[in-house]
């Protein structure tokens, strides 16, 4: 999938890349900032608990979900129960099945762009005729009037992501409300907040709530972000339960491994993780965020673990991306913007490493 391919071995370790692959440059790769993965690593309870599971795989896993769909409506709280939610093996996997569940040939999925390719992918693997509408390209804030005029008779699904990525540009709570006032009944929002644990901004919208008072939503979450799962594959969908459950239907039994059961359970209650996470993020994010400005790069501010920025010349991004490289650091050239790259915000060295590079090319 676009958002994952990786053609050198993980770190044991995240954040450093000792055993770095060598590079069509020739450099080693130091410092992965492309996914967007968390730098401090993965939740240690997850990790004791994944262990602790690894005994027990002789044995199948539930049968169902239900404990760890508890567990997540005791989490988000807000009136939502167990019903609320739909487990997947990944964010990815929650999109997949959420398109197959509610598109067929013949209808239409409203997808702004930039964003996140698997949209597309998985609702054109369904059979729907993609509809795209163009963020403006100077801030890349959602223009709901557009959205709204986007939407046909055969619109079936729109898709927001929010805090956005590539472009880390978030959905205010008046757009939100807006977007639901806006949309013929029949229209299901899919609302992608994988990265909502690193939002700031007090002018956001709540969709857990609105989907507890029967909106038509789905909010797809991962574990792969916050809780630093992203290998593990772990994510969920919450929605009101008629819609959950048509999503539901398409799973496989047993579905949730053992050991994605354990992780999320334990995840879930890793609070010192999370906010350690947030805090090395939100850090770094600004810091940044202010490096580049620095460097005089167009650069927008971001709500989620990484940064956009417009590359310094005419030059592909791509281009930079290989320069960066030669330079033993990873970034990613973000989805549909040929002159901008994606920085994930990684440990401090790592940012500075990153900084550094740049600042060199650019002399
Ligand atoms: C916006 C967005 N949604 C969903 C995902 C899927 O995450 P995963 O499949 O790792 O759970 C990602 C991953 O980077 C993402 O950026």
């Amino acid at each position: 999938m676009a958002e994952h391919p990786q053609t050198h071995p993980a770190p044991s370790k995240p954040g450093a890349y000792p055993r770095g692959p060598e590079r069509s440059s020739g450099a080693r790769i130091r410092h992965k900032l492309s996914s967007n993965e968390n730098p401090l690593g993965a939740s240690p309870a997850a990790v004791a608990a994944i262990q602790a599971a690894a005994e027990g795989l002789w044995e199948y896993p539930p049968f169902l979900d239900d404990e760890l769909r508890s567990a997540l409506a005791a989490h988000h709280g807000r009136g939502l129960t167990p019903d609320h939610f739909v487990t997947g093996n990944s964010g990815c996997d929650v999109l997949n099945l959420i398109a197959r569940a509610f598109l067929v040939p013949g209808d239409e999925a409203v997808i702004c762009r930039p964003t996140f390719p698997i949209y597309e992918t998985t609702a054109r693997a369904a059979g729907a005729t993609i509809v795209p509408v163009d963020l403006p390209a100077d801030t890349f804030r959602y223009d709901v009037d557009a959205l709204l005029a986007a939407v046909t008779p055969a619109t079936r699904l729109l898709y927001l992501c929010s805090p956005n990525n590539p472009t880390g540009i978030l959905l205010s709570a008046q757009q939100w409300a807006d977007v639901l006032a806006g949309l013929p009944e029949r229209v299901i929002v899919v609302f992608d907040e994988v990265y909502y644990h690193f939002i700031t901004a007090a002018d956001r919208p709540d969709p857990l709530a609105d989907a507890a008072d029967g909106a038509n939503v789905l909010i797809v979450h991962s574990f792969s972000k916050a809780y630093g799962l992203a290998g593990l594959r772990l994510g969920y969908a919450a929605g009101k339960p008629e819609l959950v459950a048509q999503a539901a239907a398409l799973r496989l039994p047993f579905h949730i491994n053992a050991l994605c059961f354990a992780a999320g359970l334990a995840a879930l209650k890793d609070d010192a993780h999370v906010a350690r996470t947030v805090e090395v993020t939100l850090a770094g994010r600004d810091w940044l965020y202010g490096q580049l400005r620095e460097l005089g790069l167009e650069a927008w501010p971001s709500q989620a673990n990484f940064v956009l920025f417009r590359c310094p010349t005419s030059a592909p991004a791509a281009a930079w991306a290989e320069k960066l490289q030669g330079h033993g650091i990873l970034v990613r050239p973000a989805f549909g913007l040929p002159d901008c790259l994606r920085v994930s915000v990684g440990l401090p060295e790592a940012n500075q490493a990153f900084i550094d590079a740049l600042g060199t090319l650019l002399e």
